[in-house]
């Protein structure tokens, strides 16, 4: 029996594993859903979606990271030695792709909080953003290297990663959940409170509690909600496997995912109902049309806020700062989950010391981030982040959940979550994970391609799609064939 890292206790664990869910999606991206697809009947599809698809599969994947005791490759080669290569393929995008604009998102963050304290950005926001800040070029073939002061800020973030994931399970990503989470949801409840009560709040908040039900019948508004709950409950990234992994051999599988689920769900509805009423008030300052005010992702936080935040009738400063803090707890709880997902496969299979592993993949990670942070950075964050999210978290979510569903067979595993845990599994959750889950991703994925084909995605070029796009997807995999191909320091079938 190998020594494994270990949580020192449960709520630590619990923290940590909302703090990767609760992201930067939970404050810009369901904020935003829910807006475009009719307020607050996006609940609907949403929570239908979180509990026929998300809360099963996080079962899933922490009962798979608990009964194998790996991260997502050696996981998945204790159950089929060939299949590894889905474990690094699922590690490495997320790591490879998905964290690196994310991080270079968070370095925007980090230097509009310093901005905050002067609101830097002026009158016109969006011209600040794009140009002053970004230095945007013509497109993303346009590279033109970047402003110091965005490097700046990515270092930054990726220090803090580092500092976090080199201490360990329980001194590092343990250790700092319990400190940004609690601070993470007061700041929330006091913007969400702040924003509910400044003049024309209620138009948002009406907005958002009076839905349209029209809406249900858009297949968009259903395919967005699914699509939602993957990406903000951090699955199909190797990161429950990895996170689980590292628990007692008692363990409430069951009841910790229904918390975890539940947690970010309610806090996605808590940060939704605060950007509502601010933009109530944006709407009604601005004397425009409530559905006319907001953009989502980036858009959102470093225009429109900025915009926001330069009306308020007092306290500009501090409002800035709560927000970009809050953006900065939430994402870099997550960033240090994907990461960890991947540097415990590294640990996993070539016995490398932690601290060494970390630094590597950091240095490594950091200089690839750097084609997001420059001039047309923005572009490329558009662009992976699309296909990362509409293919690769699709692709690798359904083969996962064919591998462990089909293959080690979810009556196993819900054996062993049920053995090890008081709450029992009933056999709802493999009716789900064999049938419901795969039809939905395969639902999902159709659609996803059906879009594509049928206008190339952000009105950019086919090449661009192809290069960018796809290009990075395979690189992704092959760099997965290389890991796979190694060979291991370890006995894969050593528990
Ligand atoms: N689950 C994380 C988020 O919502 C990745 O941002």
């Amino acid at each position: 029996m190998l020594e494994r890292d270990q949580w020192k206790s449960r709520v630590g664990f619990l923290l940590a594993v909302i703090g990767s869910a609760i992201g930067l999606g939970n404050i810009w991206r369901f904020p935003y859903l829910a807006y475009r697809n009719g307020g607050g009947a996006f609940l609907i599809p949403y929570i239908i979606a979180l509990f026929s698809v998300g809360i099963p599969l996080m079962i899933m994947e922490q009962g798979i990271g608990h009964a194998l005791r790996g991260s997502a490759p050696l996981a998945f080669a204790r159950i089929r030695r060939r299949w590894e290569l889905l474990g690094w393929w699922i590690v490495t995008f997320v790591t490879f792709g998905i964290l690196l604009y994310y991080t270079v998102v968070l370095g925007w963050c980090a230097n509009y909080l310093a901005y905050s304290f002067t609101l830097k950005w002026g009158a016109n926001t969006q011209n600040f953003f794009e140009h002053t800040f970004l230095g945007l070029s013509k497109g993303p073939f346009y590279i033109e290297g970047f402003h110091l002061v965005v490097l700046v800020g990515v270092a930054a973030i990726w220090f803090i990663n580092w500092f976090i994931i080199y201490r360990g399970i329980s001194k590092g990503i343990e250790l700092a959940n319990k400190v940004m989470m609690p601070l993470l949801f007061l700041i929330t409840v006091a913007l969400a409170a702040w924003s509910a009560s400044l003049p024309g709040a209620m138009v948002g908040i009406r907005a958002y509690f009076h839905p349209n039900f029209e809406v249900l019948k858009t297949p968009s508004v259903w395919i967005d909600a699914f699509g939602q709950v993957f990406f903000t409950l951090s699955l199909g990234m190797g990161i429950m496997i990895a996170y689980a992994s590292y628990l007692p051999a008692r363990t409430e599988i069951k009841r910790n995912s229904l918390i975890i689920c539940l947690a970010n769900c309610a806090f996605g509805i808590l940060a939704g109902f605060g950007v509502f009423a601010t933009l109530g008030f944006m709407s009604v300052k601005a004397g425009l049309p409530f559905d006319k005010v907001a953009s989502g992702g980036p858009g959102l936080a470093f225009v429109t806020y900025p915009q926001i935040i330069n009306q308020l009738p007092f306290g500009r400063t501090a409002f800035a700062v709560l927000f970009f803090m809050s953006l900065i707890f939430a994402g870099i709880t997550s960033s240090i989950s994907i990461l960890e997902a991947f540097i415990s496969g590294l640990i996993d299979k070539f016995g490398s010391s932690r601290k060494k592993a970390t630094t590597v993949t950091c240095v490594i990670g950091f200089a690839l981030s750097l084609i997001f942070a420059t001039h047309a950075g923005l572009y490329w964050v558009d662009i992976v982040d699309h296909f990362l999210n509409r293919y690769a978290l699709l692709v690798g979510g359904l083969l996962e959940t064919v591998l462990i569903a089909w293959i080690y067979r979810s009556s196993r595993l819900r054996g062993h979550i049920n053995a090890v845990g008081d709450h029992k599994l009933g056999i709802w959750w493999q009716y789900l994970v064999i049938i419901w889950v795969p039809l939905v991703l395969i639902s999902l994925l159709t659609a996803s391609i059906y879009g594509s084909v049928r206008s190339p995605f952000g009105g950019y070029e086919w090449n661009v799609l192809a290069y960018i796009g796809f290009g990075w997807i395979l690189a992704t995999l092959i760099i997965a064939y290389v890991f796979t191909r190694l060979n291991w320091k370890r006995v894969v079938d050593d528990k």
